[in-house]
């Protein structure tokens, strides 16, 4: 007899089936003739009605093992069920508590808790439903990614996460130290010499893998990243942590217009993708945590998105009646309030932000023509804001090394990056896809902090 998860059970079981199942119990209801017990797996949101008959072996001693949060295997019949709204239980022949859950501390009790409080227990919240259904939803939004690329030939390579270059440039790096600290007083910092840590080189935690993803796209052609990056940035956000991940695909004979098609097309797969297989969790979503879920997935999947230059979105910012707390003016970057704003409020679908002045984007992005915008590509979404960032590679060598010489990056320690511009050169783009904000953004979860299971951020280091 196979043992059974109960999402199929309860989607394929017959009566007169033998089952087992093995789980942990959310309730237990004990009536005088028997015992329901409800039993969650994580295969689906629903749990599987258990039915405990007094003539079960041991009944009384069973039943004051099973409470919530126990863990237990049952071994049974499936019958139809009278009660309503579930087709099918579980008549119990013998029941197995492998490990008790003490009613008096395990906090998981059947009231509802604050998502902070959650936080602080996240060892146990992924037993919850709305937690369950976070992670359930997770998991296909990462195989949707790698179908989406493995379906179009795209090579998923794997990039550093112990690297020596600041890809973004905004100096918001984790050092990585292979000192003995054992050997250090830890109260005298200073001792600490930061600049040689790696064996004698300066190391930190990756902030994106795309210039490695440059170098195999100039080999490959289409590749595309799916890996853990690290900002040291403190802030204490409901869209930023300290670790997230990020998926970045680079391509070679690409230009903004190429990059634009695939970010477009690469969220509307998502988004029909995990609507398919988990349709219960995102029903969940909707009518627990946002009820414009349903209708912001339809939204990207059948609307176009809209496109429009940084310039054309200063206009339209200018022009709007909307008082701002941020200032806006040509050369300042967008704040969350104003990609919002145009997201949410005035074209209510995503936007493309194109060509940016070149002042606050990153070093490596596609110089224009006007000698004062690049060639980058932000996508807006209603609820997140930023959730896509991407750009069109600056290519030439001469026009890459008069950059990094402004912006005072220095060329030995890109030299690699500069022999791509020398060696087969060829216009090429990428972008970089928050996963968790695409979690977010999916499940209508107000906090980042709750769409992976174990948050790094500001304050939130348990284990
Ligand atoms: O816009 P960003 O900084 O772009 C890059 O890192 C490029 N190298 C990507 C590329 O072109 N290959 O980051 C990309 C995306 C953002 O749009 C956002 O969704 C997410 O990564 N992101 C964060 N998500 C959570 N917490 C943070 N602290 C994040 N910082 C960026
Ligand atoms: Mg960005």
């Amino acid at each position: 007899m196979a043992t059974g998860r109960i999402a199929e059970i309860l989607r394929t079981g017959k009566p007169g089936e033998a089952v087992t199942v093995q789980g942990w119990v959310r309730t237990k209801r004990e009536l005088k003739e028997f015992t329901f017990v409800e039993v969650n797996d994580g295969s689906c949101m629903a749990n599987l009605q258990v039915v405990l008959n007094p003539d079960l072996t041991d009944y009384a001693a069973i039943l004051r093992q099973l409470n919530t949060g126990a863990s237990v295997e049952v071994v049974g019949e499936i019958v139809s069920s009278p009660a309503k709204g579930q087709r099918i239980e579980l008549k119990a022949d013998t029941v197995q508590v492998y490990g008790e859950a003490d009613p008096q501390t395990y906090v998981l009790q059947k009231k509802r808790h604050s998502f902070e409080f959650l936080r602080t227990i996240a060892h146990l919240r992924s037993r919850t439903n709305t937690y369950g259904a976070v992670f359930r939803v997770r998991n296909a939004c990462a195989a949707a990614v790698h179908q989406f690329f493995q379906e179009r030939g795209f090579l998923w390579i794997h990039t550093p996460i112990i690297t020596a270059s600041d890809c973004e440039g905004a100096g918001e790096l984790f050092s990585v130290t292979s000192l003995d600290l054992n050997n250090l007083p830890l109260t005298d910092t200073k001792a600490i010499d930061f600049s040689q840590d790696f064996f004698g080189k300066r190391a930190f935690l990756t902030v994106s893998g795309q210039l490695e993803a440059e170098i195999m796209a100039l080999a490959f052609g289409n590749v595309y990243t799916f890996g853990p990056t690290f900002r040291a940035e403190n802030s204490n956000t409901s869209r930023h942590l300290a670790e997230f991940w990020m998926i970045e695909p680079e391509m070679a004979f690409c230009d903004l217009d190429g990059n634009m098609d695939l970010a477009e097309a690469f969220l509307k797969h998502i988004f029909k993708s995990v609507l398919e297989q988990c349709p219960e969790d995102l029903e969940f979503f909707n009518q627990r945590i946002d009820n414009s879920v349903l209708a912001t997935a339809d939204n990207i999947i059948n609307n176009e998105f809209e496109r429009i230059t940084y310039t054309e979105a200063i206009a339209l910012l200018e022009k709007s009646d909307r008082t701002f707390e941020y200032p806006v003016s040509w050369g300042l970057d967008l704040q969350s309030e104003h990609e919002r704003y145009l997201a949410e409020e005035l074209f209510k679908k995503p936007v493309i932000v194109t060509d940016y002045p070149q002042e606050i984007k990153a070093f490596y992005m596609r110089q224009n023509e006007d000698g004062k915008t690049v060639r980058a590509m932000d996508v807006l979404a209603p609820k997140v804001g930023e959730i896509i960032g991407g750009s069109q590679r600056e290519e030439r060598l001469d026009i890459l090394q008069k950059r990094m010489e402004a912006l005072q990056i220095n060329p030995d320690e890109l030299w690699w990056y500069l022999d791509l511009r020398r060696y087969g050169t060829v216009p090429h783009a990428g972008f970089g896809l928050g996963f968790e904000r695409v979690v977010q953004f999916m499940t209508g979860m107000a906090n980042i902090r709750d769409v992976i299971p174990f948050p790094r951020a500001p304050q939130t280091i348990d284990f």
